[in-house]
């Protein structure tokens, strides 16, 4: 068996977002080695061999839009990877960013990617509970232009107060809610999301800091491992861990998989279910972690 042709990459037109680093640029350079023609996109150097490298600060609608008119016409399969920590103050940054310039950009370019083609997120498992924000989720996808979502977000500032998660929920609503809508099905477009546990990535040290109340990279660092790790003895991944999945989901190989929110977290986001499902009532994160850890 002919692995490459598995995978059905060879020749095959890959744009990819947040090459420079972390997850994205290790499916990136499996992309490359299985024979994709990889179109690189991020605000910092891409040092990869690739097609073409695009600099631009995705979390922005015409940059967005210029970039879109430069891509090219037709697209396989398109990887949406970028991504920021959330900081006091960056709270509509982080929902251009992390969720609503990828829905925006994912939807400008459907028209040029093939039927049975694939689009595939990078969400988080901080996105774990997104069930509980869908409504909204949907109320905001379903706005039909950038100005009016930038409008509902002015109006529900309370939403975005926790803005990672409150991006990364919607994300994974996006992907629920828009999987058997015409526009992805009329051509069996895919449309997945990954959930990555804890990884060591060129974000770990803004996460580290922005998870501490004080900003305090050694004490974030401490409570993201409470969170994620002590409860399993675990360890964080390696990029490679979650960008080679991501490549493999949005591969041939993965043809009958779509609407797909997949946790790889070494079983975290499946044990927290099930300790909520057996004390039979609804639980934060944070309570679940903090009694997963007694
Ligand atoms: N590292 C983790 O523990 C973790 C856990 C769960 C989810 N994630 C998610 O994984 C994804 C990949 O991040 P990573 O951990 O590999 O971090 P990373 O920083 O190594 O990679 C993210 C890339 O996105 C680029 N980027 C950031 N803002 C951008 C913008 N506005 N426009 C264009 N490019 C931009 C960065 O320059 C960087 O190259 C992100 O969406 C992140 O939220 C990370």
């Amino acid at each position: 068996m002919d692995i490459k042709k598995l995978f059905g990459f060879e020749g095959k037109t890959v744009v990819i977002t947040g090459a420079a680093s972390g997850m994205a640029k290790s499916a990136a350079e499996l992309l490359i080695s299985l024979g994709a023609k990889v179109y690189g996109i991020d605000i910092n150097q891409i040092t990869l061999p690739i097609e073409h490298a695009y600099y631009a600060d995705l979390g922005e609608k015409e940059n967005i839009d210029a970039i879109v008119n430069d891509l090219p016409e037709k697209i396989d399969a398109l990887f949406l990877c970028h991504g920021i920590a959330a900081f006091p103050g960056n709270e509509l940054k982080v929902q251009k960013v992390n969720f609503y310039g990828q829905k925006y950009m994912a939807e400008k370019l459907l028209d040029r990617i093939s039927d049975q083609g694939s689009v595939t997120f990078i969400s988080s498992v901080g996105g774990f509970g997104w069930e509980s924000i869908y409504q909204e989720a949907v109320e905001l996808i379903n706005l039909p232009t950038w100005e009016e979502a930038m409008k509902w977000y002015q109006e529900h500032p309370d939403k975005i107060q926790n803005s990672y998660v409150f991006a990364k929920q919607c994300l994974l609503s996006y992907v629920t809610y828009r999987c058997m809508d015409p526009m992805y099905m009329n051509r069996k477009i895919r449309i997945n999301a990954i959930n990555p546990g804890d990884t060591i990535t060129g974000l770990t040290k803004d996460f580290n800091k922005s998870t501490s109340p004080t900003g305090n990279e050694k004490e974030g660092e401490e409570m993201i491992s409470n969170i994620f790790l002590k409860s399993w003895n675990g360890y964080a991944a390696q990029p490679e861990e979650m960008g080679y999945p991501l490549v493999v989901i949005g591969s041939d190989i993965c043809s009958y998989v779509s609407g797909q929110l997949i946790y790889i977290d070494y079983g975290l986001t499946s044990n927290w279910k099930s300790m909520a499902l057996l004390n039979k009532n609804e639980k934060s994160i944070m309570e679940i972690s903090e009694e997963s850890q007694k």
